[in-house]
């Protein structure tokens, strides 16, 4: 059951609960509603995409404190140093190289070598992050759908998907914020925002790109498609029902009848090359675990991963588009 309250210390204290137990709450931002899980917990962000019916894994947002906060799990140089400390806590999202072996579920960043973060200004949201930690939230409505700005039609979208709404009347803003690119040599507009280039160019005295704008302006790029997707080394060979000599496994469910040709079981594989995205078949763990553990087969040094099949329904759907992409 959905519950929808008013933001009161009380309220922000019970929704606090909800995060720490894995649980999701769409909480009030300045730009837009946000429907938010414990970013460090792989299977509540897993929640996240099955609410919204997300059919793939794009990453989400990381909702901080302040930079010394973001700078546990992104590299900072100087330019985003100074863009944070000018535009926040505000609506500006900034992506940075994530740093190695960080406690942010490599789910919200969809397996990818950046991570998108902002400090949001909304007083609640911040007294929510400061008794939870870091939130990944994307906007609080279903995939494909305008961004919620009132709680009215965060209901409207996601009821049942979620425990709590903490309500705050309409947003300020109500246009999702600017997402910058740091991670290349110019920053580059994403997504444009409140916080326009212009600000940005004069701030950092340098060219700012507009990659929403500059390849057809009649049709900006959603920021989804400009992503350079996270893809393993190793060929990906989908709906295995048995071993190649030399494969590796990405297994789902019960192993016991994954045999070797030519002799063995998975069982039998070397250190390394055995990873079950969910011994119990479940998407959300399986979800959770994906990126992590392509990542690990590929550490094997393996050149090919056999991957079982994954059931194509609920979040089967976005793990299987994912697997599809890094076959391909
Ligand atoms: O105002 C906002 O930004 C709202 C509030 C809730 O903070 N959030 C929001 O999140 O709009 P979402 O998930 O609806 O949009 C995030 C955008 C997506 O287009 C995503 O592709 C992009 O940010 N993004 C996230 N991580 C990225 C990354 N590492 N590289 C490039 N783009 C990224
Ligand atoms: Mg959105």
């Amino acid at each position: 059951m959905t519950r929808l309250i008013e933001a009161s210390p009380h309220a922000i204290a019970e929704a606090a609960s909800h995060i720490r137990k894995g649980d999701l709450v769409a909480i009030p931002t300045e730009t837009v509603y946000g429907l938010a899980a414990d970013a460090r917990n792989g299977k509540a962000v897993a929640r996240i995409f099955a609410a919204k019916g997300r059919p793939r894994f794009n990453p989400l947002i990381i909702h901080i404190e302040n930079s010394t906060q973001a700078e546990n799990f992104a590299l900072f140089d100087d330019r985003a140093r100074q863009l944070a400390e000018h535009f926040w806590p505000g609506p500006l999202t900034l992506i940075l190289p994530r740093r190695k072996d960080n406690e942010i579920s490599e789910l919200a960043t969809a397996g990818l070598d950046t991570i998108a973060i902002r400090a949001p200004a909304h007083p609640v949201a911040r007294d929510l992050i400061a008794q939870t930690g870091p939130l990944a939230a994307p906007s609080a409505n279903r995939s494909g759908r305008v961004s919620a700005t009132t709680p009215a039609h965060v209901f409207e979208e996601l009821e049942g998907h979620l425990a709590m709404i903490l309500a705050a009347g309409s947003t300020e803003i109500g246009l999702e914020s600017t997402v910058l690119d740091l991670s290349g040599d110019n920053p580059v507009i994403l997504r444009p925002g409140a916080v326009l280039a212009t600000d940005i160019a004069t701030l950092l005295d340098t060219d700012v790109l507009n990659e929403a704008k500059e390849s057809n302006p009649e049709k900006p790029k959603s920021p989804g498609l400009l992503l350079k997707h996270y893809a393993p080394e190793a060929t990906l060979r989908l709906n295995a029902v048995d071993l190649e000599p030399g494969e590796a496994l990405l297994a789902f469910g019960n192993t016991r009848f994954m045999g070797i040709r030519g002799g063995g079981a998975a069982k039998d594989l070397p250190d390394g090359r055995l990873a079950n995205l969910s011994e119990n078949a479940d998407l959300y763990e399986a979800s959770a675990n994906l990126f992590k553990m392509l990542r690990g087969l590929d550490r094997s040094g393996t050149k090919k991963i056999a991957v079982m099949t994954i059931p194509d329904e609920g979040l089967g759907l976005a793990i299987n588009d994912r697997l599809r992409r890094a076959a391909s």
